[in-house]
């Protein structure tokens, strides 16, 4: 069975959480957008794992762990987060692999990217990682592969042409001093010398192991309001990040994807610029976000948080075509009296049910909402479906119906046993 798993909202849904606890049944876990942009949380006996390029499978001992053709690599961050898990006693070996074809962020694409949005009057709240200049050299045809990191004089070319062209632009459009060509080439030399043994054709190999009946796990960064076509555009990230992207990122055919799976907060959450129609008052969202820990991953900078949208999230299942959903987060909202779910949106008098992709309707947007009554706090964590509080139950069955789809995980918590699988 091969699953692609996404996030339904803007990111940070609990996905490496349960990218590991699927994990345990795939063979393959395959990262196949984004970049270091992402960050994602795994909590494995008490520590705390944070994934920005690694799969988040990879805790799992006997797994291969791919980072595929779609991914943007900073190949410093990712060489940082090997020797990070190896000091910590897990053992990775020949279990990573890295396309060929993934593209490399050299340092004129983080810097480009923090100073294009100190320029923007209106900003998108980027991470900063050069994850959109990077992109943008791809499409444009100039960017640099993991394979080009083998090859000296391929190297040595490409980024000749980029710095002509790059170092003029930052000298006359930012004022910036531009970059030396030898420092940059022999350090991304040196980044081929440590990946070489892992870079490979990874689109041939999961294919390979699609014929001999493997497992893979398909692993999405960021979420649906982040893609680059479905998003909130313009403030989103700029890879495709729902589940069709998993395809074009991994070099898998779809006919060979059996199931998609969507991660989705029991409320919503947001970091960095861009319209979110039911975001909490500033008192109320402080609260939500020190219950919750909704501090970015990557970044640390504090979450926005809103209640559940379901307009968008109904959204999510169709551009998706997913099946099935893990709800995670339940246990933040134990205790509120009372918890709300948008179901339509009003602007200027007309009613949408269909998420409008109209900034202008967005950004104006006044929620309709369908109010549950609240659940206490149990002294347990609810190991089973049956030990949910009933307005629990009632909130999650209002939530499967109206998205049609079946929920089959419920986290309650962030550790791998806080978790009811249904
Ligand atoms: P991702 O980017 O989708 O992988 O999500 P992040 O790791 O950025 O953010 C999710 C945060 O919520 C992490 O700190 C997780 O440890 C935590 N988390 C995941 N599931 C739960 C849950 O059910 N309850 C609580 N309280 N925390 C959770
Ligand atoms: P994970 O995989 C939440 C947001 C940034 C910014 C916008 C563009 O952990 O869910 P970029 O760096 O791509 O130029 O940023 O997208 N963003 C994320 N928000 N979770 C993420 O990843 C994100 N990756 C990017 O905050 O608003
Ligand atoms: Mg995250």
């Amino acid at each position: 069975m091969n699953i692609v798993l996404v996030g339904m909202q803007w990111g940070d849904e609990g996905k490496g959480k349960i990218i590991d606890i699927l994990s345990a049944k795939a063979d393959y876990i395959v990262r196949y957008q984004g970049g270091n942009n992402a960050g994602h949380t795994v909590v494995v006996q008490n520590k705390e794992y944070i994934f920005h390029l690694m799969p988040s499978g990879i805790l799992h001992k006997d797994k291969i762990c791919c980072i595929g053709n779609g991914v943007v690599i900073d190949p410093a961050v990712l060489l940082k987060e090997i020797n990070d898990l190896q000091k910590c006693g897990l053992h990775i070996g020949k279990r990573l692999k890295i396309s060929t074809l993934a593209h490399v962020i050299l340092p004129y694409h983080r810097i480009l990217d923090q100073l294009r949005e100190t320029k923007r009057t209106q900003k998108i709240g980027t991470t900063g990682r050069g994850i959109g200049p990077c992109y943008a050299d791809k499409i444009n045809r100039c960017g640099i592969r993991m394979v080009d990191l083998l090859n000296p004089g391929v190297l040595r070319q490409k980024l000749r042409d980029n710095l002509n062209e790059k170092n003029e632009i930052f000298k006359k459009v930012y004022g910036n001093p531009g970059f030396s060509f030898e420092k940059i080439y022999k350090e991304y030399l040196g980044y081929g010398r440590e990946f070489g043994s892992s870079i490979c054709d990874t689109a041939m190999l999961l294919n390979e192991a699609h014929r001999r009946r493997k497992e893979v796990l398909f692993e999405g960064a960021q979420g649906t309001f982040l893609d680059i076509d479905f998003g909130t555009y313009p403030f989103v990230t700029s890879s495709s990040t729902t589940a069709g992207g998993a395809c074009i990122g991994s070099g898998i055919s779809p006919v060979h994807i059996d199931k998609v799976i969507g991660v989705v907060k029991a409320y919503t959450t947001r970091v960095g610029e861009g319209p979110f129609p039911t975001e909490f008052s500033s008192r109320f969202g402080k609260i939500v976000r020190e219950r919750g820990s909704e501090f970015g991953a990557t970044t640390g900078r504090p979450r926005r948080c809103g209640w559940f949208d379901a307009v968008m999230a109904r959204a999510s299942v169709i551009l998706n075509g997913i099946s099935e959903l893990a709800i995670t987060k339940m246990d933040v909202l134990d205790g509120m009296p009372t918890i709300k779910v948008c179901t339509a949106y009003i602007y200027k008098g007309k009613r949408f049910t269909a998420f409008p992709h109209d900034f202008e309707v967005i950004k104006n947007a006044k929620p309709i909402y369908k109010e549950f009554s609240g659940w206490d706090k149990r002294p347990y964590k609810p190991s089973s479906y049956r030990e949910l509080h009933p307005h629990a139950k009632d909130y999650l069955s209002f939530l499967k119906d109206h998205l049609r789809a079946k929920i089959t995980m419920v986290s309650v918590g962030s550790s791998r046993q806080d978790t009811i699988l249904l």
